[in-house]
């Protein structure tokens, strides 16, 4: 079954005819930590504002991402989810020719193509997921793109591109007039040091997407933004923008989430230390060939036969089938981190197909 994006548990559920609250969600990845206290706090009594309109501008909102990145105030658009900070890029700016990893994120290729953007690809697979900057502008140059969009870390590889080599990049796009699109919505599991966030001032062809559904785990809210120098482009997706296009709850919860340090820190932390407890689960089984991540999620193929979500599923785990996305030929599949004892749920589901 190929499905776009996980956390479709729903549709999981009624497929496989069980009940989705016995079903344990690894296809989404979001931090097991859940809402931070303070955030519920602001929602909760965030009630009494519905019956007012939000700030149209959300001028608290980017008062408090500016700050967050110590950036001016002019550099942000706040959105509803990443996503539609992404398909409002992709139906107001156009590139002529744009280089993609395969696999990566597929919605970068959905916006874009509004705009009869061509697509070039750099394959991971076909390199065993280990490749270097210098390799992807080279596959740039050779292929003449106009314009590279990566996923840093990147979903569903999970890998992370060094500052040194985000800096090669950099150089390379402003030279050659390379406009560079990042996609950093899974890079505060990670450390902040590895966002691209401070290159901004120095290129108005870098535009950065950030999400705030995964760590703050409100996917169901739904907030990020863009960032980016380039006021041109900016003002022409504010004019695009419906208004009041994030509802309260999510402008409220945004500006508390950003005052959570410590959830952050520790959220880092408590990832770090799981990934670190499935990957060593993971690696006991010859069947399953794993990919370092720095992030929320792991990466694997699958040397066994049949469909291991499947399988899983009848164990009522859900794990992200990967065989959607581009680039990929062989079976392989992504799995969020999640808190302990779900982790433990899936080794020992693992256990009972991988041995049985
Ligand atoms: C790489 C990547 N970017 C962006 C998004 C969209 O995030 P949001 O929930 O903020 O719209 C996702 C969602 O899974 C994602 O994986």
């Amino acid at each position: 079954m190929a499905v776009k994006h996980g956390g479709n548990i729903q549709e999981i559920s009624e497929i496989y005819q069980m009940d989705k609250d016995r079903l344990i969600d690894f296809s989404a990845n979001i931090n097991p930590l859940g809402i931070p206290e303070g955030v519920k706090r602001v929602l909760t009594k965030g009630i009494e504002e519905l019956v007012h309109y939000p700030d149209i501008r959300y001028r608290s909102l980017i008062q408090s991402i500016a700050a967050f990145h110590e950036l001016p105030e002019e550099f942000v658009y706040p959105a509803n989810g990443a996503a539609e900070a992404i398909f409002m890029l992709g139906r107001t700016f156009k590139v002529d020719k744009l280089l993609l990893l395969a696999p990566t994120f597929m919605e970068y290729e959905a916006s874009f193509s509004q705009q009869q953007t061509e697509f070039c690809y750099f394959n991971l697979e076909q390199r065993d997921f280990q490749w270097s900057i210098s390799e992807l502008i080279q596959s740039a140059i050779k292929q003449q793109a106009t314009g590279i969009c990566l996923c840093n870390p990147n979903n569903p590889t999970g890998q992370l591109l060094k500052q040194t080599e985000l800096d090669k990049l950099l150089i390379f796009c402003r030279e050659n007039e390379i406009v560079l699109i990042v996609d950093e919505a899974f890079v505060d599991f990670t450390r902040e040091e590895n966002s691209f966030v401070s290159s901004l001032k120095d290129y108005s062809n870098l535009f950065i997407f950030r999400s705030m559904t995964k760590m703050f785990a409100i996917p169901g809210l739904r907030l990020g933004y863009l960032l980016t120098s380039n006021r041109a482009i900016l003002a022409d997706i504010e004019e695009k923008t419906v208004p009041w296009h994030i509802n309260t709850f999510a402008d409220l919860a945004g500006q508390q989430a950003l005052k959570e340090g410590q959830f952050i820190k520790d959220s880092q932390q408590y990832t770090a230390q799981e990934r670190d407890f499935l990957e060593k689960g993971l690696s006991a089984y010859k069947e399953l060939e794993l990919f370092p991540s720095q992030t929320n999620f792991l990466f694997f193929r699958y040397l066994g036969s049949g469909c291991l979500q499947e399988k899983m599923i009848r164990k009522n785990i859900l794990i992200r089938n990967c065989n959607s996305f581009k680039g990929l030929t062989q079976k392989y599949y992504r799995i969020a981190v999640k808190s302990r004892e779900d982790n433990q749920a899936l080794l020992q589901a693992l256990e009972a197909i991988l041995c049985e």
